[in-house]
């Protein structure tokens, strides 16, 4: 492989500094998209499994970044329902490669079951690879996430962040602390053993942890059942960008549920950004295309912490009836309001999107207006419009300011059926003037739309959409 490319850059070495591998940005014209980003705009929960699904459908490798068994992606197919939680989307379609990716912490024994489940059901269709620099999460974790949280609050009650319970902050706390062990450990089963027995001397805080001997065992197994899957996934990606195949890298959980940037302590514990799928996969920045937000056309958010916008009368309860708003992973209600535009111009410098998926917009189908906040006005009497505070506790009674804009008609199965036979421009004309309040207000596009479930209600908005690869971070007037 070393030898093809530095001949493929000695060849180039007429038209000078070449990068070894055809970079994107050289040759846009006449060439299909090599590496696309989807991640989260808002709180987690904006369908990015079912955008993700849908751009699938033209890629050679669907990589999963980041997080590990709290996200949920929901998908829904026309052999019915399912979750994904650790496996990437791609792993549902033919002749799609999905990636368990180096910045995941992985829970081994509930991928296994995961591929099962799948498996049994018939919609194991792609091929799975595991990363093994991703982290193993182990049931140590778990009960580890619930006493820290518990402890949280014991301490100082309402301060609980009502995290997954699936062990995220602690397995990645390890793995920063250099305790972790990883998926390409369990092949190696003195050295695990060692690991193990490291990991446990620093959970002395903990009881009913189980047994150390049980558990090397059994991750032994699950490590030599795994083993076939298991390998280096950055070079597969770098020679995929070198032969132009096409990568989407599948973000899980929310750029404002970062650990930097989002409202923190209410946060995950990665890094749910577009810079984070980077690291995420190993992809250099200087290959990406394309930078995709995935936005409800309103918001929901699960766990505690500050949301502005949220409607906690009845008409949050018609959101959250309407749009079916429970936990895919934890079951919980989620708490539901509406679109909030200082959030979404955030995540929009915060990732560089060029484009938005905005999703859902069948669920406010019918309203008669529809409120978007464009700014908040905190306790002291000052706005927000483009930079968070980092304080989250700054955000915990700022009052929305929104606008209202007209509503459009339900989307009853007639008018689906005129957006599947005609495209986007079936769509009501009210609803697009939503999206140019959108781009008004965070200069970026709105490129996909989700108008339902199903696998097949996702449309494109036509081009021109070359104003999408404009940088979001243009000077800031607003
Ligand atoms: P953790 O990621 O389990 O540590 O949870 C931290 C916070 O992120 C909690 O408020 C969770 O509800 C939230 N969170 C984590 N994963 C997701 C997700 O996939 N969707 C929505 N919220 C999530």
């Amino acid at each position: 492989m070393l030898r093809e490319l530095s001949r493929r850059a000695t060849r180039s070495g007429s038209q000078g500094k070449r990068p070894i591998y055809p970079n994107a940005s050289e040759d846009r014209e006449g060439r299909s998209t090599t590496v696309r980003i989807v991640v989260g705009a808002q709180f987690g929960d904006e369908a990015k499994g079912k955008i993700t699904d849908y751009l699938a459908a033209g890629a050679r490798y669907v990589v999963r970044t980041g997080g590990g068994p709290n996200a949920g992606h929901s998908i829904h197919l026309p052999e019915g329902s399912l979750v994904l939680h650790q496996l990437a989307c791609g792993v549902l379609r033919h002749g799609v490669v999905g990636v368990s990716g180096p910045g995941m912490v992985i829970q081994p024994m509930k991928l296994e079951a995961e591929m099962q489940d799948l498996e049994r059901r018939g919609l194991l269709r792609g091929q799975v690879v595991l990363s093994d620099r991703a982290h193993v999460l182990l049931p140590v974790h778990e009960i580890e996430d619930a006493w820290e949280d518990d402890l949280r609050a014991k301490v100082n009650p309402g301060a609980g962040l009502g995290t997954t319970r699936q062990g995220i902050g602690p397995a990645y706390a390890d793995r920063s602390g250099r305790f972790g062990i990883r998926l390409g450990d369990l092949a190696h089963r003195a050295r695990l053993r060692e690991s193990l027995e490291l990991l446990y001397a620093t959970k002395t805080h903990l009881s009913n942890l189980p047994s150390l001997d049980g558990l090397a065992a059994e991750l032994a197994e699950v490590g030599s059942r795994l083993a076939p899957l298991i390998r280096p996934t950055e070079p597969m990606l770098w020679e995929a960008i070198a032969r132009r195949e096409t990568i989407l890298l599948e973000g899980a959980q929310s750029a404002l549920l970062d650990v930097d940037f989002g409202m923190y302590p209410y946060v995950t514990s990665s890094h749910p950004t577009s810079a984070g799928a980077l690291v995420g996969s190993g992809i250099p920045p200087t290959e990406v295309d394309e930078v995709i937000g995935v936005a409800k056309a309103y918001s929901t958010r699960v766990g505690a912490g500050p949301f502005p916008t949220e409607d906690s009368g009845e008409r949050g309860e018609y959101l959250r009836r309407v749009g079916g708003e429970r936990g895919a992973t934890t079951g919980r209600p989620r708490r539901c309001g509406w679109l909030d535009l200082v959030l979404l111009r955030y995540a929009a410098r915060l990732n560089g999107f060029t484009s938005f998926a905005i999703t859902k917009v069948d669920v406010l189908g019918g309203l008669e207006e529809i409120p978007v906040c464009t700014q908040y006005v905190l306790a002291d009497g000052s706005t927000v419009r483009d930079v968070l505070p980092s304080q989250a506790d700054d955000l915990v009674h700022a009052q929305p300011v929104y606008e209202y804009l007209p509503g459009w008609p339900m989307f009853h199965q007639r008018l689906k059926d005129r957006i599947k036979s005609e495209g986007a421009m079936a769509l009501p004309l009210t609803l697009r003037r939503f999206f140019d309040r959108i781009l008004e207000e965070t200069r970026v596009p709105v490129q996909y739309v989700g108008y339902g479930a199903e696998r097949d209600e996702t449309v494109a908005l036509p081009p021109p959409f070359e104003h999408a690869r404009r940088p979001a971070l243009t000077p800031w007037t607003g």
